[in-house]
């Protein structure tokens, strides 16, 4: 019989054993190949294509000036979003733009979920573990309070018809190692395609869920003083409301979510 080999050096069972056991303690949870691979030193990609630049134009947000070639990435990144003309496009841009370092951390590109032609856009933050493993934005723990939330006042993600439906996309398109907040260069790069994300979603509505949609959208943070109050993001009505990563740490704020989600139902019931 063949013996396991670990490092060119045959292993009995109990050996092996061991050996998994102890990799397990140290934290590995997947088994991906046989030698380690140090993303961060990969050869460089083929150079993307030349691109004509647009002006370049100032990202929503204040940032450090420590990153030189911020200014010319965000330029990249204006000028490939600008050039897609459908979601297919945009989403085949995002995923191919390399000015983003989350991009060698990350498992999967995480796009966007539910029914693009619905009349709720949702914006979160960014992907966490279960997202970077699915390449779906909110399937973790708190995408599925999400899905509970919207459910009672029935919108869903699975929803086809647009007036039922949610479409759910993030700022960060990415998972943020750790699950750490998105860095203002990561939010420079990426508001470029979540402009033209939403231009082309074209969304009566959108629900800006937590500080990190409200600083993009809005300028603002502070979201337990924001929630609950209609504003203008992205040229179209927005909402912003506690993100559910909160309410499962919080329960008692649910019951404020609970209004928003009225609020929002109401306003597309056009009562109020
Ligand atoms: N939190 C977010 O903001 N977005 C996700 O997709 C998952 C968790």
């Amino acid at each position: 019989m063949d013996h396991p080999t670990w490092h060119g050096i045959e292993l009995d069972a109990e050996t092996a054993l061991a050996l998994l056991e102890w990799q397990a303690e140290m934290g590995a949870d997947e088994p991906l190949l046989d030698a380690p691979l140090d993303r961060f030193d990969l050869p460089a990609p083929p150079a993307a294509p030349q691109i004509p630049l647009a002006a370049p134009v100032a990202p929503a947000l204040s940032l450090t000036p420590d990153d030189e070639d911020l200014p010319a990435r965000v330029a990249q990144a204006e000028a490939l979003a600008a050039q897609a003309g459908t979601l297919d496009a945009l989403a085949a841009a995002q995923e191919a733009f390399d000015g983003i370092e989350l991009k060698k951390g990350a498992r999967n590109f995480v796009f966007a979920d539910g029914n693009p032609a619905a009349r709720v856009l949702i914006l979160g933050e960014a992907p966490g573990d279960e997202e970077d493993r699915q390449g779906r934005p909110f399937v973790g723990r708190s995408g599925q309070l999400l899905d509970r939330m919207f459910d009672a006042i029935g919108l869903s993600r699975q929803a086809v018809d647009a007036e039922r439906a949610i479409y759910i996309t993030n700022v960060l398109t990415w998972r943020p190692p750790g699950n750490r907040d998105p860095q203002p260069d990561e939010i420079a790069v990426s508001m470029p395609f979540v402009r033209r994300h939403i231009e082309l979603a074209a969304p009566d509505l959108i629900v800006l869920m937590g500080n990190i949609a409200c600083e993009v959208g809005l300028g603002r943070r502070g979201i337990l003083r924001l929630r609950g109050t209609w504003d203008q993001a992205f040229g179209r009505p927005a909402l912003p409301m506690t993100h559910p990563a909160y309410l499962l740490r919080n329960p008692p704020a649910k019951r404020e979510a609970w209004a928003d989600l009225l609020s929002l139902s109401a306003r597309l019931d056009g009562r109020a």
